[in-house]
């Protein structure tokens, strides 16, 4: 069923449409009354007119019977109040729906680049923001009905394997590969990064290595694929822990598409796009320059005849498109690459590879601080490993659970501590607007009270508690006359749901599906305060408690977008 807000939007819409044809209302719920609409200030100063008489005029033309009552307030506003059997119908009709109202879109298939962390280099807290946002709207994408293809673009390619293979055969074989089992991809690299730095010897032979392993020697790459090998099995045990959606058919590296390379090159000649520059071939795509106001080069074949990251990334375009038939490209890659992924966008359009239909969108994010507000670092300056701190957020969850005296099995309180760590992790992510930056501070990320994901757990699992008090009623058969001011709010909220999703879609942005959440859930509690659910009698019990399993279960379907378990108790 279409939305509330999209019943009320489309009836103003005509309304507005009649005074000035293409003219739009600004809809949003609002404090005053159940949604404002001010779209007549703008349609006023177009008219010459003043805008309280344009709201007048489209008060009196809008056709809302049955659905709500308008009002012109202010300036000029439009203030709309559903009509209580409006409202009640709607809530009934939310009870025998799983979807709660959330409609499936035409299926359209959504390509999500996400994750990418680097062979052979420790997942650190730049890997997790791009893990946790991309998963999300992996979910999210799925639950409204589209094919979603996840590609973690794994950094398995280029100069560094040949010093990674070198420190590997020095190391042995047996001892290399116990090294990195243990999930010590930092050590590895770290080993590798001071022969590099100390030895001209070593050098020589990465060097040399780098080029066995491009012209497809067989035992550079069986040694290739054993660094490939255990850093992606690592890569999977992280994912597990932070419950993310990701699988090893996911994981399409760099490395993917070099039998595509030579194809771009040769394709982008043809089409006299490409311009030698500095002894390397480049693409000049329109409109970036630099500081100078020089045009800027995206680089596709490096002087050395090797292939840059540029290379890579327009060969995944075209893959994605042509032969993943992708109708949206979002790649969930950090802030500081917004100029290289334009630049590729703008190339494959040119090329012809990335038609105007297809949406090619840059979900960027800024970064994530330590208590000093700079870059989250170790106390000896290296990047802190993400396992380092989902199990001291696990530790620190468990502890919180004992302190709390929660009535469960050794087994059950870890499993939950699990989950409540990964919900407060993740919630702190998303529920920043993700191009701003945030401090990674676990105490405030594991409160049970506040903007958390702990807060928002707790307040499904006390839904569900009430619930299960109750025990069996049967709910469909619940009407609602929504007496208490307090029950119509969390009423209109419940609502909201659609509107949420479909705004956290529009701009790929989770923050605004988290504000929704906690927004519900701070109605649930003016709710039980003017109305207790257990207590009541009769038709008025039987409506609290479907506004609770209603509550319930659009936090469940909520936390789910946002890739947060909703356990049962808390
Ligand atoms: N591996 C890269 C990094 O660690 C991120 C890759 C982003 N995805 C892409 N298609 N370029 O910075």
């Amino acid at each position: 069923m279409a939305s509330t807000f999209e019943i009320l939007a489309g009836r103003l819409a005509r309304a507005f449409d009649r005074l000035a044809p293409g003219a739009d209302p600004v809809l949003r719920p609002s404090e005053r009354a159940d949604y404002q609409a001010n779209g007549a200030l703008a349609l006023a100063k177009t008219l010459g007119r003043s805008a309280r008489e344009v709201a007048a005029e489209i008060a009196d033309d809008v056709d809302l019977d049955g659905v709500a009552s308008v009002e012109v307030a202010g300036p000029g506003f439009l203030n709309l109040t559903l009509e209580p059997a409006f409202l009640a119908e709607r809530l009934a009709a939310l009870l025998v729906d799983d979807r709660l109202g959330l409609e499936l879109a035409p299926a359209r298939t959504v390509v999500i680049d996400y994750s990418a962390p680097n062979v052979a280099k420790e997942m650190h807290v730049g890997n997790l923001r791009s893990t946790v946002i991309g998963d999300s709207l992996a979910r999210l994408e799925r639950l409204v009905g589209n094919r979603v293809v996840a590609r973690n673009h794994v950094g398995d390619w280029g100069t560094p394997f040949g010093m990674l293979i070198e420190h590997l055969l020095d190391l042995g074989e047996d001892r290399a590969i116990a090294e990195l089992s243990i999930g010590d991809l930092n050590g590895f690299y770290q080993g590798a990064r001071a022969a590099f730095d100390a030895d001209e010897g070593f050098r020589e032979r990465s060097r040399a290595r780098v080029v066995a392993l491009q012209g497809g020697d067989d035992e550079t790459r069986r040694l290739w694929r054993i660094l490939v090998d255990l850093s992606v099995a690592y890569f999977s045990e992280i994912y597990a822990k932070l419950d993310v959606t990701l699988t090893r058919e996911d994981v399409v590296g760099e490395s993917s598409y070099n039998d595509a390379l030579d194809g771009v090159v040769r394709d982008l000649d043809a089409l006299g796009l490409l311009m030698e520059s500095d002894g390397a071939q480049c693409v000049f795509p329109a409109g970036f320059t630099n500081r100078d106001g020089e045009p800027l080069p995206l680089i596709v074949r490096k002087r050395d005849e090797g292939f840059g990251y540029a290379a890579t990334d327009l060969a995944a375009v075209r893959d994605r498109v042509e032969r993943l038939g992708a109708d949206e490209l979002l790649y969930v890659v950090g802030a500081p690459q917004t100029q290289h992924l334009a630049m590729v966008a703008a190339v494959a359009r040119r090329a012809g590879w990335l038609p105007d239909s297809v949406r090619f969108e840059h979900v960027a994010f800024g970064n994530v601080l330590g208590p000093d507000r700079k870059m989250l670092k170790t106390r000896s300056g290296e990047s802190v490993k993400l396992v380092a701190l989902l199990d001291e957020a696990i530790e620190r969850a468990d502890a919180a659970l004992v302190e709390r005296a929660i009535d469960l099995e050794v087994d059950a309180r870890r499993e939950l501590a699990a989950q409540v760590a990964r919900a407060a992790v993740k919630y702190a992510d998303l529920s920043t607007e993700r191009q701003r930056d945030y401090v990674f501070d676990l105490d405030r990320m594991l409160a049970f009270e506040g903007d958390t994901g702990p807060y928002l757990q707790y307040a499904h699992a006390r839904l569900r508690s009430i619930l299960r008090r109750a025990g069996a009623v049967d709910l469909a058969t619940a009407t609602f006359a929504l007496e208490e001011s307090a029950a119509r709010d969390l009423a209109i909220g419940l609502l909201g749901w659609p509107d949420a999703v479909a705004t956290t879609l529009a701009g790929a942005a989770p923050h605004r599906l988290c504000a929704y959440l906690l927004d519900l859930a701070q109605r649930l509690t003016a709710f039980y305060d003017a109305c207790p659910v257990l207590r009541a009698e009769g038709p008025v019990r039987l409506e609290r408690l479907a506004l609770c399993d209603l509550a319930a279960r659009t936090l469940r379907l909520g936390l789910g977008g946002l890739g947060i378990e909703a356990p049962e108790r808390m």
